[in-house]
């Protein structure tokens, strides 16, 4: 399947626009979430939580389904596919892992929203919590800008064309291993060190 030039230059636009506003919205929380902590200003602490509720419901789940969505498409529905070039393939695997993650954070976030918009916080009161969604909320933003990266240096070149690298000493010829693979390989590790941690070191547990 390949997409017409006026419809993939739709995709993409909106592919972008879902996808960088997710980056936006989740900066706007990360703001929410340290006003929310450090302000001594009660009815400004129950408004940091309860927009932080309505902004991860309304756009940033949203957003990630949009993004990830439209990625698919833009990926199947032109030459660069999803399995051939390691660029997509590594931002399908960021994209699913940032979701797959948020869509866990979003109950500790809706807790709180409740929470504050029945009473105010004290600022011990959930300290734990709310100290855990600045953290999740600065690995999102590190993550969504290593997407928003690979998605414009395109790196690593084709899925084929490393293992047709790897088989090549079977023909006597040299095997260059560029440090962008180091790189590829390190970053596919931690998401799935990250993600293995989270959910088997309590993250699940305390949400
Ligand atoms: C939050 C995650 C993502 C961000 C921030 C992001 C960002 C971007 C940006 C800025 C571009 C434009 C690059 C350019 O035109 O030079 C782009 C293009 C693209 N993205 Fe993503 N993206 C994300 C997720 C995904 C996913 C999950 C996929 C699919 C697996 C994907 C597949 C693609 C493809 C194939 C293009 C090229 C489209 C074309 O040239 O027509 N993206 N992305």
């Amino acid at each position: 399947m390949t997409l017409a030039p006026p419809f993939r230059k739709l995709m993409l636009t909106a592919h972008i626009t879902f996808s960088v506003g997710w980056l936006g919205a989740v900066a706007v929380f990360l703001a929410l979430a340290v006003t929310g902590l450090t302000s001594h200003d009660p009815p400004l602490v129950r408004a940091a939580y309860l927009a932080m509720g309505l902004s991860g419901w309304f756009v940033i789940v949203p957003s990630s389904f949009a993004a990830l969505l439209t990625g698919v498409v833009q990926a199947l529905g032109t030459p660069w596919g999803l399995f051939k070039h390691y660029w997509v393939l590594v931002k399908l695997l960021l994209t699913v892992a940032a979701t797959v993650l948020l869509l866990v954070h979003m109950q500790p976030i809706s807790y709180l929203a409740e929470v504050a918009a029945k009473a105010d916080l004290s600022s011990t009161e959930l300290r734990g919590m709310r100290l855990r969604l600045i953290a999740d909320a600065v690995a999102a933003l590190v993550v969504l800008l290593a997407a928003t990266t690979i998605s414009v240096y395109k790196p690593w070149g084709r899925i084929g064309n490393w293992l047709e690298r790897r088989n090549a000493p079977a023909q006597g010829a040299a095997t260059p291993t560029s440090w962008g693979q180091y790189v590829l390989l390190g970053l596919l590790g931690l998401v799935v060190l990250f993600i293995l941690m989270h959910l088997l070191g309590g993250g699940m547990g305390h949400h």
